[in-house]
């Protein structure tokens, strides 16, 4: 039988036969590696047997799948509803974000509904495990523990245990004798995936697999997987701040919309409940390049809060960054406000950050953005209850955002008198004026 040797991009997933420095397919430099031999077909030698087809109408029993509802408001309303039985979601995020201290809580709340849990891991020891268990007040009794990264040992034992629930921290430590490559690589990866997706379908058992995605946001795993698993969940946030969001990124079940909010604190994850109050916090009143604007998040609307400072810069060529906010949106703010609000603003080193280590993004937040920036150039302070929503064109106007009154109602319900939407304010030449 004819072997043949293939090479895969880890980003994408193409295959192609030799190795290439640049993907065709998705233009990532350096991802191809060295997959396992495939056998090539022999045409005729396995007979096939048509099936029935029936038609496409369900038993109304079995409409409706079960799901678990978990404790957590905020994560079942970015599952859907809670954990639906037979499914298999794949958590994924930056290494030390808290994807196993959020699966470890989840955990907690099915065996706390009576439900044999397992958690594998291959990353951690049991004595990690449990500690990190302990310390977030979980009772370790009621949970089941494997230490284990070989695929096959997995499928074996969980079909032996029949648990109800299972978690396995991380795919990509997961390996198989079966594919003639490390672990990690996208073979591993994706044959583990196809071996638990059988498993869950067929056993009806909900599983979760955590998979690690390096900072650019892509590795083995997440991306070739996604097409496999129901739900893709992302969790994000700042290390080195207190909010994670938990984001769907997609979702068979339910909507892609909703994303959950948590805190990491002394004892895990606990949910926020109300985001724009807790973002808000510890706000300095009048203070000089801070502005409030409303982002949308799924269905939410967030209060949050822009910081800017602007200063001339030492040397010849302005430094301008950006945290939790695109930069090279912050570059047409700025020439905007340069070119219509006549600022001259290209001696200044810019800088801009979100509070509270949010990363925003919905374009209705630029006139925000735009007011902190004006505001710590001209050193004039925004009063306190002012907030600012509006989307900001290329030749200065503001322009109508999605959801207005969403946004205007959770401003004033955070007693914010002057909200400024597109429909008072045209241009941001009057929108600075009034400063
Ligand atoms: P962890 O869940 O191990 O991250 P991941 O599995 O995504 O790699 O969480 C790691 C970080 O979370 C670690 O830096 C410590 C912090 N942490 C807390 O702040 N509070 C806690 O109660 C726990 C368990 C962890
Ligand atoms: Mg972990």
């Amino acid at each position: 039988m004819k072997t043949k040797t293939s090479f895969t991009c880890s980003e994408c997933g193409y295959i192609s036969p030799k190795w290439v420095g640049k993907c065709p397919n998705c233009e990532a430099w350096n991802t191809f590696s060295e997959t396992a031999k495939e056998t090539s077909r022999i045409k005729g030698r396995v007979r096939v047997e048509p099936k029935d087809v029936k038609k496409l109408t369900i038993k109304e029993s079995s409409k409706s799948a079960k799901r678990i509802p978990l404790t957590m408001e905020e994560a079942n309303r970015v599952l859907g509803g809670g954990i639906l039985e037979g499914s298999i979601t794949l958590l994924t995020g930056e290494p030390g974000i808290g994807k196993s201290t959020l699966t470890i809580q989840i955990c907690d709340q099915i065996a706390a509904l009576d439900k044999k849990v397992l958690y594998i891991s291959g990353e951690e020891s049991q004595h990690q495990i449990a500690g990190r268990a302990k310390r977030l007040g979980i009772d370790t009794d009621k949970l089941l523990f494997l230490a284990e990264t070989n695929s096959e040992t997995i499928l074996e034992s969980i079909k032996k245990e029949k648990p109800d629930f299972v978690v396995i921290d991380s795919v990509q430590v997961l390996f198989s004798h079966d594919i003639q490559s490390t672990s990690g690589s996208i073979s591993q990866v994706r044959y583990a995936a196809e071996l638990f997706m059988e498993f869950a379908k067929t056993t009806n058992t909900p599983v979760v697999l955590i998979g690690h995605v390096t900072k650019d946001g892509n590795l083995a795993g997440p991306r070739v997987l996604e097409h496999l698993v129901d739900t893709v969940l992302y969790l994000e946030g700042d290390r080195f701040h207190q909010f994670r969001i938990l984001r769907s990124q997609k979702n068979r079940f339910g909507s892609t919309n909703e994303i959950g909010i948590f805190e990491m604190g002394e004892k895990g994850l606990v949910e926020v409940s109300n985001p724009s109050a807790q973002f808000l916090e510890g706000r300095k009143e009048h203070a000089i390049g801070s502005a409030i604007t409303v982002t949308l998040e799924g269905t939410r609307p967030i209060l949050i809060e822009v910081q800017a400072l602007a200063n001339i810069t030492p040397f010849g060529y302005p430094k301008r960054t950006a945290t939790g906010y695109d930069v090279n949106r912050m570059q047409l703010l700025i020439s905007v406000l340069q070119k219509y609000a006549k600022t001259n603003l290209s001696n200044q080193d810019i800088f801009v950050n979100v509070v509270g280590g949010m990363k925003i993004k919905d374009p209705s937040c630029d006139l925000g953005v735009l007011m902190a920036i004006a505001s710590s150039f001209l050193q004039k302070t925004i009063p306190s209850d002012t907030c600012y929503i509006g989307e900001v064109g290329l030749s200065g106007e503001i322009r109508a955002v999605s959801q207005l009154d969403k946004r205007v109602k959770e401003a004033k319900k955070l007693g914010f008198k002057n909200v400024v939407t597109p429909a008072q304010v045209k241009d941001i030449v009057s929108a600075v004026r009034a400063l």
